[in-house]
C-alpha cells in the first residue's frame, strides 16, 4: 500500500476527492496516510472528518525544514492540492520525481509568480483565451515549471467571469487529478 502525504491551504474540495479515490480504487493500492497544512483551513478538518492524521506547520521560511521532520520515510508521493506556500529548493532536491502540484490554467500559460487563484483566471479572461484547463505537473524549484503529468481543458465562454471559470477549472481539477496520482504510482 503506498503512502500520499497531500498538502493543503485551503477548502481541500480536491484533497477530499483524492480521499474518495482512494477508497473507490480510482487510485489503486494506495492511501491518504497525512495530510499538512500551512495556514489554519478547512481542508484540515476534511481529513479529521476522514480519520487521517493532520498537522498544522505554519507557514514561513522554515515550514519545509519542519515538515521534512515529521515526514515518514515510507511516504510515495507528496501532493499539493490548494497549497500555497513555495517549496524549498533543498525540498525539491530531496524528494524529486515525488512531489505534484495541480495549477488551474493551461500551463505554461498563467503560471509562475502571483498566479494564483482568481488572478489566474482573470488573466485568462483578460488575454481572451479561447480554452482554459488545469495541469498536474512535477514540482521543481522553478514555480509551475516542472514536467507536465496531465492537461484537461475547458472552452471559455464570452459570459464566463473569474468565479465561473474556476467553477469549471474545479471539475477538470476532479477528473485528472487522480488520473495523474493513479499514473504517478502505479504507471
Ligand atoms: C485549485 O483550483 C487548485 O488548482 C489551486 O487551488 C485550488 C484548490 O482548491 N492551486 P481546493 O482547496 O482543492 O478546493
Amino acid at each position: 500500500m503506498k503512502n500520499i502525504l497531500v498538502l493543503v491551504s485551503g477548502s481541500g474540495t480536491n484533497l477530499e476527492r483524492i480521499i474518495d479515490c482512494t477508497n473507490n480504487g480510482e487510485i489503486s493500492d494506495a492511501k491518504v496516510s497525512l495530510v499538512v497544512a500551512d495556514r489554519e483551513c478547512f481542508g484540515l478538518q476534511r481529513a479529521e472528518n476522514h480519520q487521517i492524521e493532520n498537522h498544522l506547520i505554519k507557514r514561513g521560511k522554515d515550514f519545509c525544514k519542519n515538515l521534512d521532520q515529521i515526514i515518514p520515510q515510507n511516504t510515495d508521493l507528496i501532493v499539493c492540492a490548494g497549497f500555497l506556500s513555495i517549496i524549498t529548493p533543498e525540498f525539491c532536491e530531496k524528494w524529486q520525481g515525488k512531489i505534484i502540484n495541480i495549477h488551474p490554467s493551461l500551463l505554461p500559460k498563467f503560471g509562475g509568480k502571483g498566479m494564483w487563484g482568481m488572478n489566474v483566471h482573470q488573466a485568462v479572461l483578460d488575454a481572451q483565451e479561447k480554452e482554459s484547463g488545469a495541469t498536474v505537473h512535477f514540482v521543481t524549484s522553478g514555480i509551475d515549471e516542472g514536467e507536465i503529468i496531465l492537461q484537461g481543458k475547458i472552452p471559455v465562454e464570452e459570459n464566463d467571469t473569474p468565479d465561473t471559470l474556476a467553477q469549471k477549472v474545479h471539475l477538470v481539477e476532479y477528473d485528472i487529478f487522480p488520473k495523474a496520482i493513479e499514473k504517478v504510482l502505479n504507471g
